[in-house]
């Protein structure tokens, strides 16, 4: 895809993910951080999203959805403003992180996958995020926090929702 190919991203995305493909021996290694960048911008991986970086490195879509399906911070629905992910794997589940993603559930007032009605959070359980030494550990979008108890996710999630001005 050259620059002057119609594109569904912006000139800047556009720019980098011309350049991506070069800096592989191999095109198809560029995949996982186009779609990262994809998704940054878009919020989430788009039918023509897909179709756009598949045509971008030369493969199939269904050779992009194979690699997006099986990373879990990839997706191919909308989230809300604010992503947040919940360890309940092992280390996070001995420090409370079970407690704590239902502890999410009832404050926000919905489930794993769900989005709250003003578009502000949705959540999710999640496994490992890499955080354990600092268990319960909990991401939201790129932000880690972590030690949390639910008061101090309370205080996570009360910062975040005045940020969104809601
Ligand atoms: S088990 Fe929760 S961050 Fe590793």
């Amino acid at each position: 895809m050259t620059a002057t190919t119609a594109t569904l991203f912006s000139p800047e995305l556009a720019a980098r993910l011309d350049k991506l493909v070069t800096l592989y021996p191999v095109r198809r290694s560029a995949l996982v951080p186009m779609l990262l960048y994809a998704q940054d911008e878009l919020g989430y991986l788009t039918d023509a999203a897909i179709s756009e970086i598949a045509q971008r490195i030369g493969i199939t879509e269904l050779d992009v959805r194979n690699v997006l399906s099986y990373y879990s911070m990839l997706r191919t629905a909308p989230v809300g403003k604010y992503h947040v992910q919940v360890c309940t794997n092992i280390s996070c589940m001995l420090r409370g992180g079970q407690e704590l993603f239902e502890h999410c559930k009832n404050k926000l007032g919905v489930g794993h996958k769900q989005t709250t009605p003003d578009g502000v959070f949705s959540l999710e359980e999640v496994e490992c995020i890499g955080a354990c030494c600092w268990a319960p550990a909990v991401q939201v979008n790129y932000d880690f926090h972590d030690n949390l108890t639910p008061e101090a996710m309370d205080a996570v999630l009360d910062q975040y929702r005045k940020q969104a001005g809601k």
